[in-house]
């Protein structure tokens, strides 16, 4: 068994982070979300990893490297446009041969790792297995209709859903699949659609297996999700203090501070993280929140956020709901005119009071 690891793609959604920086590699309680994915991935015991990359491809190579970290031997794909899940299939074949495969969506997490559903798939031998989870608004996702067992349908953003079972971003193949991504045509977006690859093996009586996700999975491609998951991981970790923290300040619930930190006269409410050589002064950090490393929080409160590595917030009353760049500076001043003072870049989202 071999996985194949999709770090490509557009990331229309999570712009302006993703003009510079790949959405994988956000961290997610300060450990990039495409990290959890190959953790997974390498508990499941498979060794063979490879990775669909873009236009971010120098990023996603540094952090991952040979994957050696992980005790998996990874093989980078090149993508030269990102033409759909089922056109990273088609580019992979010299990588996948005839082996079946693991299909993961790099920025999507799944609570309960990958083991169970692998040794599902192993021993059934379906043609496909697609993991599936109940969810409230299935007319934003890939829907699936289950009969004896089995998947008989599936359907992209329906209008009137005939199910409540999302299509989650881990998919397993054998190598009839590679048939099925050689027939299929773009959609209407210009995509090779995995839903359309997947339809196919349905219609030509493959078997397609359903596995119900139980504990909580999240695609991180949209801010509100990304932050969600972040309130996941954060609510799983343990209290751990490498760096310094004065006397002045106050530390409640579970909150990780890491190598190098200095927390000054602040409050620090958990589940939160404070990153490498961070420095917090005169602030309160509040519940969910993750500052990641070479980040100067002074004078301001925060909460329910994600700051990125070297950023520094400086005499701001309160931060919420947010994810904060790299190397972003946002302060106070008392300049006249009284007015906001921004450079920002391009598809941003600002909420001012
Ligand atoms: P999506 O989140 O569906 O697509 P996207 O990354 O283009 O984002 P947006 O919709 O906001 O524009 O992709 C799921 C995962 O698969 C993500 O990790 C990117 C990756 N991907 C590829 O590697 N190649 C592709 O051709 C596509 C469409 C996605």
């Amino acid at each position: 068994m071999k996985a194949l690891v999709l770090s490509g793609g557009k990331g229309t959604r999570l712009r302006p982070i993703t003009h510079t920086s790949a959405k994988q590699l956000v961290p997610i309680a300060n450990k990039p979300i495409l990290f959890y994915g190959l953790e997974a991935i390498a508990e499941a015991g498979i060794k063979e990893v490879g990775v669909i990359v873009g236009d971010t491809a120098d990023e996603i190579r540094s952090a991952l490297k040979d994957g050696s970290r992980w005790g998996i031997n990874i093989t980078y794909i090149q993508q030269e446009a990102p033409l759909g899940l089922a056109h990273a299939v088609k580019i992979a074949r010299d990588f996948l041969k005839d082996d079946d495969f693991v299909m993961y969506l790099g920025d999507n997490l799944i609570k309960d790792g990958l083991k169970e559903q692998i040794a599902q798939f192993v021993k059934n031998k379906p043609n496909a297995q697609i993991l599936l989870a109940k969810v409230p608004h299935p007319e934003n996702f890939g829907v699936a209709v289950l009969k004896d067992s089995k998947v008989i349908n599936l359907e992209e953003k329906p209008k009137q859903p005939k199910s409540d079972l999302a299509l989650v971003g881990v998919y397993m193949f054998d190598k009839n699949i590679h048939t099925a991504v050689n027939s299929i045509k773009p959609s209407d977006r210009g995509e090779l659609e995995i839903t359309d690859a997947i339809q196919y093996l349905i219609d030509n009586n493959y078997t397609v297996s359903p596995h119900i996700v139980q504990g909580w999975w999240k695609d991180t491609g949209k801010l509100d999700d990304m932050l969600e998951a972040n309130r996941l991981i954060l609510d799983t970790i343990l209290t751990d203090t490498r760096g310094t923290v004065d006397s002045a300040s106050n530390i409640e619930g579970k909150v990780v501070i890491e190598k190098g930190a200095k927390v000054v006269n602040s409050s620090i409410r958990g589940p939160a993280i404070i990153g490498e050589n961070a420095e917090i002064i005169n602030s309160y950090i509040g519940p969910f929140t993750s500052i990641y490393f070479n980040v100067k929080i002074e004078n301001s409160e925060i909460e329910h956020s994600i700051v990125l590595e070297n950023s520094t917030i400086k005499d701001i009353k309160r931060i919420g709901d947010s994810l904060i760049g790299q190397n972003v500076q946002i302060s106070h001043t008392e300049k006249k005119p009284a007015a906001y003072r921004i450079m920002v870049g391009d598809s941003s989202k600002l909420e001012i009071i």
